[in-house]
């Protein structure tokens, strides 16, 4: 018996399959196996002699299958183990970068504008872009007769028959958020708006929807110098030419008095824009100090504070940074074209680490 023991339990202990396990199973303890053979011949022994060999066989009997059972999960362990080592994933391995897409120009540049804004202590002011009549036009100093009006080529919503309300607009600028921050915050503030507005015109530069960004300082003691530094600071980081010009020209908006357009000075030699050089001169934006009337309509006493505002669009300075031909583009989901202009996921534009990098 006890030859039977070390046969079988080395065999067993250096098995290297579970076949070959299966095997000596079968040999040991099987229904023809050495072991049940013996326990057949008890019948043929003396009570005596079946007193001692009947259980010293169950005990051997017990000890092989535990030690196959053993041995099996120790063979199911190590091939689990070598599996791990094969199918091991290394996540520090750096991304696909194309499989994850481009964050698209207009994304970008109001995240640059974002930042920069911010390092002057504007923060982010949000509205709706279905807007009341009296937010997007008559708060802001245009009343319904006004020209401007017209001009705006202004989406409006439906009203039920027998309604006399003015019907909502998709608003035509970002302007109302001064009213409704204004409103929500009272002076002293400091904020800009980005967002997307609405109007019927569709062309190269133009398509019925597109992304403003609009500023508002209002305080005690805020003057045009103040905004002139503000955008001239604005536009050299941005455009990120130390050498660049501004040229404040007279102009007319209904919501700011005095009112002025900006240009940037640059030149088209060649057929490629260059900024901050040259003898042209581009427009960039609109501005001025806030109408006092505006002022009243946002809640704040014009006999007490002042305050300047501007209004710029996102996608006209995507284009003239990037150099993007077509603004029409922008909104077409075109793979490929966001695969040239977008930029990388990962690369957020901060002050710090780089606008554009
Ligand atoms: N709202 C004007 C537009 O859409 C842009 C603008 C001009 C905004 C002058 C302003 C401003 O805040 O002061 O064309």
């Amino acid at each position: 018996m006890d030859d039977l023991r070390d046969k079988y339990i080395s065999a067993i202990s250096s098995a290297s399959d579970e076949v070959a396990l299966e095997e000596l199973r079968l040999q040991a303890v099987g229904k023809k196996g050495e072991v049940s053979l013996k326990m057949r011949e008890l019948g043929k022994m003396t009570p005596e002699e079946r007193q001692v060999v009947g259980p010293a066989l169950n005990a051997l009997k017990d000890e092989i299958n535990s030690a196959l059972s053993a041995k099996k999960a120790a063979l199911a362990d190590a091939a689990l183990n070598e599996r791990l080592k094969t199918e091991w994933l290394d996540v520090t391995l750096p991304m696909r970068e194309r499989r994850v897409g481009t964050i698209h120009p207009v994304s970008q540049v109001s995240e640059e504008v974002t930042a920069i804004f911010a390092d002057m202590g504007f923060a982010v002011a949000e509205g709706p872009q279905i807007e009341s009549d009296w937010y997007n036009f008559d708060a802001l100093n245009i009343p319904g007769h006004h020209p401007a009006r017209a001009e705006m080529d202004t989406f409006y919503t439906h009203r039920k028959e027998g309604d006399n309300r003015p019907p909502h607009v998709l608003r035509t600028h970002t302007s109302p958020v001064q009213i409704r921050s204004m409103e929500a915050q009272g002076a002293p503030i400091r904020v800009i708006c980005p967002g997307r507005v609405y109007r019927a015109d569709y062309d190269q530069t133009h398509t019925p929807m597109f992304h403003q960004v609009e500023g508002l300082a209002i305080d005690t003691d805020i003057s045009m110098a103040n905004l002139k530094w503000v955008l001239e600071e604005f536009c050299r980081a941005f455009f990120e030419v130390d050498g660049v010009e501004l040229r404040f020209r007279a102009s007319h908006f209904p919501f700011t008095e005095p009112s002025a357009e900006v240009d940037i000075r640059c030149s088209w030699e060649g057929g490629t824009l260059k900024l901050g050089e040259g003898d042209d001169w581009l427009e960039i934006l609109g501005s001025g100090m806030v109408h006092p009337k505006v002022l009243e309509a946002g809640g704040i006493d014009p006999a007490k504070y002042q305050g300047f505002a501007f209004g710029m669009g996102i996608d006209r300075i995507a284009m003239l940074k990037y150099g993007i031909p077509d603004l029409r583009a922008f909104f077409d989901s075109d793979l490929r074209w966001l695969r040239h202009y977008g930029f990388a996921a990962l690369d957020q534009p901060s002050l710090q680490g780089g606008l554009s990098v």
